[in-house]
């Protein structure tokens, strides 16, 4: 018989030093609501394991039968400032019994000026900016696409293979990271054209990092722009300066500084995809800044506002030269979403970026020796908290190990911590910017134990499907 929903706020009154888990799981309440959502809910959603979330506090989460987790995906990397971050909840309080909607489309509220003044003094290019307001990464990539055709009158833009900008149709095109993505949705928009993104672990033998990211971008000026897309026909280059659903691969600096000099030379404009390695989340307010190029136009959403709805599209402000009626959205820049976003901000100032450093540098320092001492693991890298793990069947060919990569995220599951695959065969590690070294230590030792568990063949892969319908 099915239990009552959990309703004592356990995570309210203490922080555990680690996971606590009370039923099986998925436990009896997560399998009648994973039983109606198997009824009710689009089947498009991909769910690596069956959790069902009941409440949340800083990292951690507690299910509908009082299991209490740690989050180290944050909701795919959105809970910035942790789950219901006091300061944040307190803003949106205020704003909500102030003014929930009005729409900046048609009228002026004050919180559009301020928080576009506030992200104009945090941006990675000069100003002046201007700021279009919209709802998530994949609308901020659709405004980036519209205003580039629009500013440059030209057609066409190029993006990378394994880049991720959402799903929306303009936004589709350009992702090219998985093809079910991408599968009976053609025709995709016309005009875009996908080059090679750097990958430094898989680069050929014997080639140098720094020259082989070099010649990666140079591709596009020596091959596409002779053979496929003339460079007067191409509006813009969109890229993520840390590819993140392709497999958190950090783009290398003299990539991103040879596309800036493309860009230059070719009046292309570039624009640069934080999506998701945006707010901090690297150690700085944005990827890009590691590299010292200034973009055109930057893409945000996702940590913005810790959870709330929005997205941003900020640009040099001569760029955003289209006229009244040209682009809008009902509800972008929501005044209880921005009220998150500045609270949020301030939250990340004061202690979220440089604890995003300090906090990675002490994960990469404990993994740094996992490809040698451990078994499956290809490769870590990163920066910040936004670090990636590469599983591989063998270390010589680098086989992607996508099913054991698979099965280490459901045993991190069974035994209390949440992460998150991405690419082919990595997994990512970004936990809310306020998690401690301690319990990044508890998290990565469950880790080292999934993977120790999985490579040695001792752990059997649940099947949630039986386990959810019994
Ligand atoms: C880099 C990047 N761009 C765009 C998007 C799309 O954002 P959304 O899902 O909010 O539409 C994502 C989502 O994962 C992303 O990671």
């Amino acid at each position: 018989m099915a239990t009552q929903p959990s309703k004592s706020p356990k995570i309210l009154n203490f922080s555990p030093v680690r996971p606590a888990l009370r039923t099986a799981l998925p436990g009896p309440n997560a399998r009648r609501i994973l039983a109606d959502d198997a009824r009710l809910i689009s089947p498009s959603y991909t769910r690596p394991y069956p959790l069902v979330a009941q409440r949340g506090r800083g990292i951690f989460l507690e299910d509908v039968d009082g299991n209490l987790f740690f989050d180290f995906a944050a909701g795919i990397a959105v809970c910035s400032t942790g789950h219901c971050h006091p300061e944040v909840v307190a803003a949106m309080q205020a704003q909500a019994a102030e003014l929930i909607h009005i729409s900046g489309t048609d009228f002026y509220y004050p919180q559009l000026t301020e928080l576009a003044a506030r992200l104009s003094q945090i941006a990675p290019m000069p100003g002046p900016h201007r700021v279009h307001y919209c709802n998530s990464g994949s609308e901020a990539i659709e405004a980036a696409i519209k205003l580039a055709r629009y500013h440059t009158k030209r057609p066409s833009i190029l993006a990378f293979y394994g880049g991720f900008h959402g799903r929306t149709m303009g936004a589709l095109s350009l992702t090219c990271s998985k093809a079910q993505q991408r599968r009976r949705f053609a025709p995709l928009m016309p005009g875009v054209v996908h080059a090679p993104f750097p990958n430094l672990y898989h680069r050929p033998a014997g080639t140098e990092p720094e020259q082989y990211a070099h010649d990666t971008a140079r591709f596009i000026e020596d091959q596409i722009f002779r053979t496929e897309l003339p460079p007067e026909e191409c509006a813009a280059i969109v890229v993520e300066a840390f590819q993140g659903e392709g497999g958190y691969l950090p783009a290398p600096s003299a990539f991103l500084q040879e596309l800036r000099h493309i860009c230059d030379r070719h009046g292309i404009l570039l624009i640069v995809d934080e999506v998701q390695s945006g707010m901090g989340r690297t150690g700085k307010w944005w990827a890009i800044e590691h590299s010292g190029v200034a973009p055109d136009m930057i893409a945000i959403a996702k940590g913005v506002a810790s959870g709330l709805p929005l997205g941003v599209l900020l640009t040099r402000a001569y760029i955003m030269d289209w006229v009244p009626g040209s682009h809008a959205s009902t509800f972008g820049g929501n005044p209880v979403a921005i009220a998150a976003a500045m609270a949020t901000i301030a939250i990340l100032e004061r202690e979220g970026l440089t604890n995003a450093h300090e906090v990675g540098e002490h994960i990469l320092a404990r993994t740094y020796d996992w490809p040698q001492r451990l078994p499956l693991v290809g490769d870590v890298r990163g920066r910040g908290l936004m670090i990636g793990i590469e599983f591989v069947a063998d270390k010589h060919t680098k086989t992607p190990a996508t099913e054991q990569r698979d099965h280490i995220v459901e045993a991190a599951f069974e035994k209390g911590v949440l992460f998150l695959g991405c690419g082919a065969s990595s997994l990512r590690l970004c936990p809310p910017l306020i998690v401690t070294k301690a319990q990044a230590d508890v998290a990565l030792d469950i880790l080292e134990e999934c993977i120790q568990l999985v490579a040695s063949g001792k752990h059997k892969r649940p099947n949630w499907k039986d386990k959810a319908a019994s």
